[in-house]
């Protein structure tokens, strides 16, 4: 796939302190004021300054420029206006029902050390003895370690559109849909990089960060609560769509972030065969039920009306 991850995410944000003070408490290191970068992905989040909050711009990674010319004629011929840069390494183009400017980037593949598996005893079969590592030390303080950025899922007025701008123009494959409310797609092997859901405003519902199993989202969020409990939007629980474990929280401008573990992985097309799930399915395996403010965030209303305040 010539297209291989997301690369980064620029955040517009009314108070850039106060979310980067949530991002260093997720455990994203800031190399330089407002930009974080994960463990394995260098840096992947940005945030500005934006009178309403909102998702500015999306990079996905290519292999090589000749990808970039390919997803520039494959926007081009949806009437959608690019901009190039000089060398031919990225193109941009902004999608109307996201409002997302989208760029894709000719850039490296990320390279992940590969993690040992997590052993865990089960009926019948002990695959470790004693007392299990991952139990934090007294004085310790537990954390998540994001390793990159796995997706983001954004709102869109304009689904159809917005859905063909990704699959035909930027080159993303559909995994699954949520009737025809929702559309989860892939740039690279995990499940989904990028879900687009039908919304009365364009806005983000969440980025989402690999750690490296179900131990570390509980410490990631043993971290984030004893700051401030009112972080926590959902979890713990498992998806069945993409099947990762989540756990949900909310940076101080509204945006939902997740740590996940154990996402599906998608390495020939041929084999999977993409769903339509409705009902409970569409939103999980197990856990809590999910909170109303999780499905309609509590500040649509107000995005809505913050579209229409001069911009400042
Ligand atoms: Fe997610």
């Amino acid at each position: 796939m010539p297209l291989h991850s997301v690369k980064s995410v620029t955040l517009g944000v009314p108070d850039v302190e106060a979310a980067a003070e949530f991002y260093r408490d997720f455990n994203l290191s800031e190399t330089s004021p407002g930009v974080f970068a994960t463990a394995d992905g260098g840096e992947q989040l940005r945030l500005e300054r934006s009178p309403v909050r909102r998702l500015l711009e999306l990079t996905i990674a290519a292999d090589d420029p000749d990808d970039v010319d390919r997803v520039a004629s494959q926007l081009t011929a949806l009437d959608v206006a690019v901009e190039r840069d000089g060398n031919g390494q990225t193109v941009a183009a902004v999608d109307p029902g996201t409002s997302v400017r989208v760029r894709v980037e000719a850039a490296p593949r990320i390279e992940q050390d590969t993690v040992a598996t997590t052993p865990y005893n089960g009926p019948g079969r002990i695959d470790r003895s004693g007392r299990s590592p991952r139990l934090v030390e007294p004085g310790e303080e537990p954390t998540a370690r994001p390793r990159r950025l796995g997706h983001v899922v954004i709102g869109s007025t304009d689904l159809e559109p917005s859905y063909r701008f990704f699959l035909e123009g930027i080159g993303f494959k559909l995994s699954d849909q949520v009737s025809d409310k929702a559309f989860f797609m892939r740039c690279s092997t995990d499940h989904h990089n990028l879900a687009l859901q039908q919304a009365p405003v364009p806005f983000l519902h969440h980025t989402s960060w690999q750690v490296q199993d179900v131990d570390e989202i509980g410490h990631g969020a043993q971290h984030l609560l004893a700051k401030d409990p009112a972080r926590h939007v959902w979890g713990f629980g498992r998806h069945h769509i993409g099947s990762n474990f989540f756990w949900y929280f909310r940076d101080p401008a509204g945006n939902f972030v997740e740590y996940y573990a154990d996402m599906d992985c998608i390495l020939d097309d041929q084999l999977w065969e993409p769903g339509v799930f409705n009902g409970p399915a569409a939103l999980y395996s197990w856990g809590p039920p999910p909170p109303p403010s999780f499905i309609r965030p509590d500040d649509l209303a107000e995005l809505m009306a913050g579209l229409h305040t001069p911009k400042g």
